[in-house]
């Protein structure tokens, strides 16, 4: 039914040039949301065109919000404010997207209209209870299958939920913000504590059109006392997205790269922080803040890496760049440890094991420990490995083709279109070898 992609990558060559990377994925998501939640008409520029945020913004218009499309990244949302939006006529589908569907049941927990959730195959073996037992202590009638997993039915309890405080058992952004979202329909407060700090983008940009977050150190709490009024966003490149570059140019000789315009909010750089210590060669030009989130341009350059113990308190700030961090590490002199990753275990797929089957394929020493891993770096070879359907482990291979000694076949990687739609262009631009074919 589906279209399966195979990546090929030629092994060998440089990047060299510029490229502004697509939008950033974390905050397309809730600009959709916040905007359709405001009262006015919410202008939004730099939107990631891609499944994952096209699903939610697919989700608000079947309740009933007009959004516009205008290209190129330019998105519209008329808003209906807090308590505008309609039931929507079917089970809202979310593809594979886990932002979507944990921050929505939080949103919709506290609606006067019932809705259910649906996913695809990798989304539907994703934890749900996460979000669902928190939101059950709020009052929130949400029911899941046996295993806790979706579909979500939920059963709209407008006016009976209450504020809770909630100390997460994981650092998660999208518990977090799943109950930030119910919280704006709780009585009383609604507090969230995070064991280490996560993505703060939800806190911002409630702030940023004008609803209170209150944020002290580790904690955010909220009321249901508030309004959103319709603003401009301007998204920046993703750094999740930027992130294969930002090891492609480090991995691959004579490279040279300057990205555009990236986000790089203190909770999300991690990948920054953990390449440096492993000898990258990046810098951090022209800070801005755009839209209450600040940007810079970030130019790469090649460098011999050398393997290093990643401290656990970047695991959060760099959850999603494991998988290229991961073809880092393999390039790498001597051995690099992870540890206090078992996050990566519930993502699109299992990274720790499907990352370690696919080096190991490729004749990488990578042993997968229960939260993390451990890799030898030493030579890439060839040969043809699984991404199991998960967008930054299709990229993550594909990039490791720079330094690989024979070519590369990477497996199910339609799910690139997720996250980063325009890879394969900005890619082969700056010079990887990289070809698909469609079956
Ligand atoms: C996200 C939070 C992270 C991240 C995901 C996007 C978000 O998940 O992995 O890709 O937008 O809030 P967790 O909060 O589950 O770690």
């Amino acid at each position: 039914m589906t279209k399966k992609i195979t990546f090929k990558v030629q092994n060998g060559g440089s990047l060299q040039g510029e490229a502004r990377v697509a939008g950033d994925k974390s905050m397309s998501h809730r600009s959709i949301m916040l905007g359709s939640l405001a009262e006015g008409v919410t202008h939004v520029t730099g939107f990631l065109e891609a499944e994952d945020a096209l699903a939610t913004l697919q989700a608000f218009r079947d309740m009933g919000v007009e959004i516009e499309q205008n290209g190129d990244g330019c998105v519209t949302i008329h808003g209906v404010g807090k308590h505008g939006l309609k039931a929507p006529k079917a089970p809202l589908y979310l593809g594979n997207s886990g932002t979507s569907m944990r921050l929505l049941s939080g949103l919709l927990a506290g609606q006067a209209f019932d809705s259910v959730l649906t996913g695809d195959e990798s989304l539907s073996k994703r934890p749900m209870k996460r979000v669902t037992e928190p939101l059950a202590k709020m009052g929130a009638d949400i029911k899941t299958t046996e295993k806790g997993t979706a579909p979500l039915e939920i059963t709209g309890r407008a006016g009976q939920l209450t504020g809770i405080d909630y100390v997460m058992p994981m650092a998660s952004a999208q518990v977090k913000s799943c109950l930030l979202l119910a919280g704006m329909y709780a009585q009383g407060e609604t507090r969230v504590t995070e064991p280490a700090p996560t993505r703060d983008h939800t806190e911002r940009m409630l702030n940023g059109f004008g609803y209170s977050v209150h944020v002290d150190k580790n904690q955010a709490s909220i009321t249901a006392n508030g309004k959103l009024t319709a603003m401009t966003i301007d998204v920046p490149s993703d750094i999740s997205s930027a992130a294969f570059f930002l090891v492609g140019a480090s991995i691959a000789e004579n490279s040279d790269v300057l990205l555009k315009h990236v986000g790089i909010n203190p909770t999300r750089t991690g990948v920054i922080d953990i390449l440096r210590l492993m000898g990258a060669n990046i810098e951090v030009l022209n800070e801005r803040i755009v839209g209450g989130e600040p940007v810079a341009d970030l130019r790469v350059i090649s460098s011999q890496l050398k393997g290093i113990d990643i401290p656990e308190y970047l695991v959060p700030l760099a959850i999603d760049e494991f998988p290229v961090l991961f073809i880092a590490a393999a390039c790498a002199e001597g051995e690099t440890r992870l540890t206090g990753a078992e996050e990566l275990r519930v993502k699109e797929s299992d990274r720790i094991q499907v990352m370690a089957d696919g080096l190991q394929i490729l004749g990488v020493n990578a042993q997968p420990t229960s939260d993390g891993m451990i890799i030898q770096g030493g030579t890439i070879g060839g040969g043809i490995v699984e991404s199991h359907g998960d967008h930054r482990i299709a990229m993550a291979f594909a990039i490791a083709g720079l330094r690989a000694t024979a070519p590369i076949t990477i497996l199910d990687c339609a799910n690139v279109n997720t996250s980063f739609p325009t890879f394969k262009k900005l890619a082969t631009d700056l010079g990887l070898q990289l070809t698909s074919e469609e079956s």
